[in-house]
């Protein structure tokens, strides 16, 4: 095989992410935004591709998801192999960057061996390669990256980990959510341990947390099958709520979307969030957008929209 070309979707966490790594079901769901990566031998290499054997030594975490991939079929991959990667994920924000990258690297290294094409396996090895990043990872994010769609997602067990992908789309009545990207400087696993510390101090509270956060991830669900916008708001501002009580959203991005709140709007953090500074993506609904851009454009965040849903992993093209 000469050239493989395969893509895979951004995600946000509409709600459990965090309470997830503690066994809670979390909903997520695929976005437009996607990663486009090219495999090729290296003499057919275009100027922005980058040898494989180049980006191992400089990125950990490509040469782990390499290194899962090598381990699972027993092979090692030349260094005569090349990639070249296009997106339009956010990098660092919660919407699934890192996850796109492990399953877009399984997927093309899995088609360039031969390979049967297959979700589930390039899910787990990219799920394996993710715990570079935290120890604890739900899974969720290669998950609905390797899927798509929205999917109803618990981790039980480090090796059983259940998802339904819901049959229903999030409902196109719904006013479009804006995304703004407040930054951050944190990482999913320093986020992700801050978690942990807490539930290590008081477990009694950190259990009615999570059970709280389970309790609207369940009503959340609810108001998308129903397609009920007016149940489904105010879940948003509750779930927000809850992940600042849990401490992962930083007092410069509460007071960006308590902005949002006054003014007729709901906003929460999605993913990991963020402490010190900003806390990644923050999804807002209102009836009338321009007035969340209004107040993102004062808070000096930039801003966009994506269309809920895409498809997952994709192969793009073969060349033999
Ligand atoms: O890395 P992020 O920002 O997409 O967050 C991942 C979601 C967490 O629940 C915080 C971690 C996990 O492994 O599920």
């Amino acid at each position: 095989m000469k050239k493989v070309t395969v893509s895979a979707p951004g995600k946000l966490h509409l709600s459990g992410e965090h309470a997830v790594v503690h066994g809670k079901p979390a909903v997520v769901v695929s976005t437009s935004k996607r990663m486009f990566m090219t495999l090729q031998n290296a003499e057919l290499r275009s100027q922005n591709s980058t040898r494989i054997s180049d980006l191992r030594k400089k990125d950990i975490f490509v040469n782990e998801i390499i290194k899962k991939v090598e381990g699972k079929y027993k092979t090692s991959f030349k260094d005569t192999l090349s990639l070249t990667i296009h997106s339009d994920i956010p990098i660092g924000s919660g919407m699934g960057s890192s996850a796109a990258l492990a399953v877009t690297l399984v997927a093309a290294l899995v088609t360039y061996l031969g390979r049967l094409w297959s979700p589930q396996e390039i899910n787990e090895l990219a799920f394996q390669a993710e715990k570079l990043k935290h120890v604890n990872a739900s899974g969720s994010d290669p998950t609905i990256v390797t899927y798509g769609g929205i999917l109803w997602y618990r981790k039980e067990l480090d090796f059983l980990k259940t998802f339904w992908l819901l049959p229903f789309k999030f409902p196109k009545k719904f006013s479009p959510f804006m995304l703004i990207n407040t930054g951050r400087e944190e990482t999913t696993g320093d986020l992700v341990t801050h978690v942990g510390r807490l539930r290590e101090e008081n477990e009694n509270a950190f259990i009615l947390l999570i059970t709280q956060i389970e309790e609207i991830t369940r009503q959340l669900v609810k108001a998308i099958h129903d397609e009920n916008e007016k149940q489904f708001r105010p879940l948003i501002q509750m779930n927000e709520k809850l992940l600042e009580k849990m401490g992962v959203v930083s007092t410069s991005t509460q007071a960006f979307i308590r902005a949002i709140e006054k003014a007729g709007g709901v906003a929460k953090i999605s993913g990991a969030g963020g402490i010190k500074n900003g806390s990644g993506i923050v999804i807002a609904a209102h009836d009338d957008l321009r007035v969340i851009t209004k107040v993102a454009e004062k808070y000096k965040y930039p801003f966009f929209q994506t269309i809920l849903g895409g498809e997952g992993v994709r192969l793009e093209q073969v060349t033999v």
